[in-house]
């Protein structure tokens, strides 16, 4: 039996059993990835929009065209029965320079947007910033000069006065972990060879920090959190070397962000592993005051799978005694069937990362993104049969509702994404939407809108309450 099976058919009470009524059944998307639009109405570049983006796929210009289509968009979201929409907000639309100015048209935009979803019964959720870094801070060293902090702060500001009135839920940075793994994600230019790349992410969880404190100072109603990806890191083997690299990634993928967002302290293991790998990491007094003031009042996490590391000689870090002290090879793990880009598929990883993230930080969580990149195919009836996506959601939210069962308290869960996006490497070859969006790489065609298959499962889920997951 594989693991997905084992998860599937693991508690006989659970695929009956429905969540609370005031959980949050969303999905998901981001500004960069479905509005185009993107030099319209005053919005600024941001580092996306200047990227040289991978061969074959479009730029951002038109993405999904979210920007001119939001009322049908948020029409057949609500159809889908949303209770929530987490999307992210522009900062070049609101600060098309990144601070200073603030331009009017796209404070209006997302206020339109807001409304429509309220006006559906649909609760939005803002992630304040999702890798759309304003090109005129790359300009000027990015996230590695510390008044970009300044200016993600004043942004925050703006935000708050603007949208605090209909917002409750506020997610600061996307995945800021992803993008220090994996610069190329969302830094921009300035991360150059030189690039101080902890010391740039030290700045970010300060911006991070001080936004929580003032969204609580200005909005005591509010709720804000990080929103980091999440995913527990499995040793390959059994021996001591494979789990010692586990327990390194996991403090230098997940719990560095988590232990700085919550306990407002640096985890131990990850600085270890900095320092001994030679980056720069100036944290003052003050900095540690500044962490320790800005508190979550949830954590946001986006799961897409585990990963398996190994203890590789040569490529783990190691002392000149031998002693390890950083993760090995990112391994391929032969337990776990992959997506057609050779993602691992793991819901009980799902299941263990959750009730992990609570027994160390023992706040409400709420997921993200969570979801399955494939190439859809919409069919000359209209239709879109993608299974495949509905086999990979349901073994998700059962172990999801399995680790509600032992007692982890998950407020919300957002599928990635809501309708089709740009992804970030593929373009439109890699879908993930409920709704398909007719265009591809090579062309816009007409962008129209077709429900897939999953959209009408997932609308039954909804109205089930989960508890209607066949
Ligand atoms: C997350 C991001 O990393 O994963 C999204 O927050 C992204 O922006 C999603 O699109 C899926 O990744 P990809 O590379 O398949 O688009």
């Amino acid at each position: 039996m594989s693991l997905s099976e084992a998860v599937r058919s693991a508690p006989a009470a659970w695929p009956g059993r429905a969540l609370p009524a005031d959980f949050l059944w969303g999905a998901s998307s981001s500004a960069y990835q479905i509005e185009g639009a993107s030099a319209e109405d005053g919005k600024g570049p941001s580092v996306q929009d200047v990227k040289t983006v991978p061969a074959g796929t479009p730029d951002f210009s038109v993405c999904s065209d979210h920007y001119h289509r939001w009322a049908e968009d948020i029409a057949l979201l609500a159809e889908l029965g949303l209770k929530s929409y987490r999307f992210s907000i522009a900062w070049t639309r609101i600060l098309p320079e990144g601070t200073g100015a603030v331009n009017p048209a796209g404070v209006e935009f997302y206020s339109r947007l807001i409304d429509e979803c309220l006006w559906h019964g649909i609760e939005p959720i803002v992630t304040m910033y999702h890798f759309d870094l304003p090109t005129a801070l790359d300009a000027r060293g990015g996230w590695a000069d510390p008044a970009t902090v300044d200016a993600f702060v004043e942004f925050a500001r703006v935000l708050f006065a603007a949208y605090g009135d209909r917002v409750t839920h506020w997610l600061t940075i996307n995945e800021q972990n992803i993008m220090t793994l994996v610069p190329h994600h969302g830094l921009g230019a300035a991360a150059g060879p030189d690039y101080p790349l902890y010391q740039a992410n030290h700045h970010m969880l300060l911006a991070q920090a001080r936004a929580m404190a003032l969204c609580h100072e200005v909005l005591p109603a509010a709720k804000i959190g990080p929103a980091p990806n999440i995913a527990l890191a499995l040793p390959l083997e059994g021996t001591a070397e494979d789990v010692l690299c586990a327990q390194y990634l996991n403090a230098v993928r997940n719990w560095l962000y988590l232990d700085a967002a919550v306990l407002g302290r640096y985890n131990t293991l990850a600085v270890d592993h900095i320092r001994r790998a030679g980056y720069r990491l100036d944290v003052s007094d003050d900095d540690l005051r500044v962490l320790r003031e800005g508190r979550p009042d949830f954590i946001a996490f986006n799961y897409y799978n585990t990963e398996t590391v190994t203890y590789a000689p040569g490529e783990t870090l190691e002392d000149a005694d031998g002693a390890i002290h950083g993760p090995g090879r990112i391994v391929p793990n032969p337990h776990f069937a992959t997506t057609d880009w050779n993602w691992p598929i793991d819901p009980l990883g799902f299941r263990t990362t959750l009730q992990e993230i609570h027994s160390r930080y023992g706040l409400p969580l709420m997921v993200t993104e969570n979801g399955l990149g494939a190439y859809d195919r919409l069919e000359p009836d209209g239709t879109v049969d993608d299974g495949y996506r509905i086999d990979y959601l349901r073994d998700h939210i059962t172990a999801m509702k399995q680790a509600i069962d032992t007692g982890v308290p998950v407020i919300g869960y957002h599928p990635w994404s809501a309708i089709d996006l740009i992804s970030t490497h593929d373009g439109f070859l890699k879908r993930y939407g409920f709704v398909y969006v007719r265009r591809d790489n090579e062309s816009t065609h007409d962008l129209a809108r077709f429900r897939k298959k999953s959209f009408h499962w997932y609308r039954r889920v909804i109205a089930s309450g989960g508890a209607d997951l066949a």
